[in-house]
């Protein structure tokens, strides 16, 4: 089995090196995964002229799965269009066809204290957001910045979506429901947009095919604000590439957390891709201070979900169990007065001893 690990930029290379060396420990319990590295991101296109360079793109497009860590930074912003971090990431899950964006936001019970909502709020908080990820606004053409006719500058992006892309995003939402709670909440703005109004109809005909799984539907800007108020009225939430962007931020965030959460973005075809959700951190980047828990949690997800190794991956689980239980903390998930703030390293080192 091959891994292709692509750690990118901020805060990547340091949390990818210790999901790797997580991995690596697995090797004395048997399990072993051929790792290979990759360049993406802002450092790849300083090195090679691409954000994804076409090695890394073969390699993650022969590969069993993608382990990938993060892109961007401010040292980026001029960079041009199409050579900009992102873009290699977006080139990426499009040339990887991985529709389906999967962030869990679930509270460890060790650190409910770290949200910033009160306990009772998020103690039994556990919703997945489903961003649909190939399509909408971030790849509608046409695109451009250009001119008026009276010469005044302006910005134009595409919103579009076609009914086969909602479709197969809402087949998946509400598969992913039936193994859960049985409640989809699909969020939009179908008030004012069409792309909306075609989502909202798609969903709903797809939604006959489950009845068994309760569908309601949401405007994005009630479902911002229903997310803080009473997060745990949602189970599985499926949305648009945009709103699923800045909505899974904040389901993640309820948990305080952030940095221990991992994510999945899968397609129709075998490769798929595992993150942690926190991005690139660029102000922490290089001190030994990111959370590498969401990294870690990432290549267990992904042990489990594409190289069908779920003991491994409870294995991995279970020591992140015992490492927060045993009180470790890097500075993300410290509350005041914490005696235990570990780095980055010292974090790795302790699950994969946890082992
Ligand atoms: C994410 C990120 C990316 C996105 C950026 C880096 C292109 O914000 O994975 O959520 O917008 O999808
Ligand atoms: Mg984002």
């Amino acid at each position: 089995m091959v891994v292709a690990v692509l750690a990118g930029d901020g805060v990547g290379p340091e949390v990818i090196g210790e999901a790797v060396r997580v991995l690596k420990a697995l090797q004395r319990h048997g399990v072993h995964v051929e790792l290979i590295e990759a360049p993406i991101g802002g450092v790849a296109n300083d090195r090679f002229g691409d954000p994804l360079p076409q090695s890394t793109l073969d390699l993650a497009l022969s590969a069993d799965a993608v382990l990938f860590g993060a892109v961007g930074g401010p040292q980026f912003a001029h960079v041009p269009r199409g050579k900009r971090p992102g873009d290699g990431l977006l080139r990426l899950r499009k040339s990887l066809g991985l529709y389906a964006n999967i962030r869990p936001s679930r509270i460890f019970p060790e650190l409910i204290g770290v949200s910033t909502l009160k306990p009772e709020m998020v103690r039994d908080l556990d919703l997945v957001v489903i961003r649909e990820l190939i399509g909408d606004v971030l790849f509608g053409e046409p695109r451009y910045v250009g001119k008026t006719e009276q010469g005044l500058r302006i910005g134009v992006n595409t919103m579009i979506y076609r009914e086969d892309e909602i479709e197969r995003i809402a087949r998946f939402a509400f598969q992913m429901a039936q193994t859960r709670r049985n409640k989809v909440c699909s969020i939009d703005k179908a008030n004012v947009l069409e792309t909306s109004e075609l989502w909202r109809e798609v969903v709903s005909e797809v939604g006959r095919c489950y009845p068994q799984v309760e569908l309601s539907h949401m405007y994005v800007d009630d479902a911002a604000m229903a997310l803080v108020r009473r997060p745990t009225q949602f189970d599985v939430i499926v949305t648009g590439n945009l709103f699923g962007d800045i909505l899974s931020d904040e389901a993640v965030m309820l948990t305080g957390s952030m940095g221990v959460l991992p994510s999945a973005s899968l397609g129709a075809e075998k490769a798929a891709l595992y993150e942690p959700v926190h991005g690139a951190s660029n102000a922490i980047a290089g001190k030994n201070q990111a959370n590498p828990l969401g990294a870690i949690l990432s290549a267990a997800m992904m042990l489990r979900q594409s190289l069908n190794l779920a003991e491994s991956s409870e294995r991995i689980e279970k020591s992140v169990r015992k490492v927060l239980a045993a009180g470790l903390r890097t500075p993300d998930i410290a509350e005041p007065g914490c005696q235990h703030v570990v780095s980055t390293t010292e974090m790795g080192m302790a699950v994969a001893e946890a082992l």
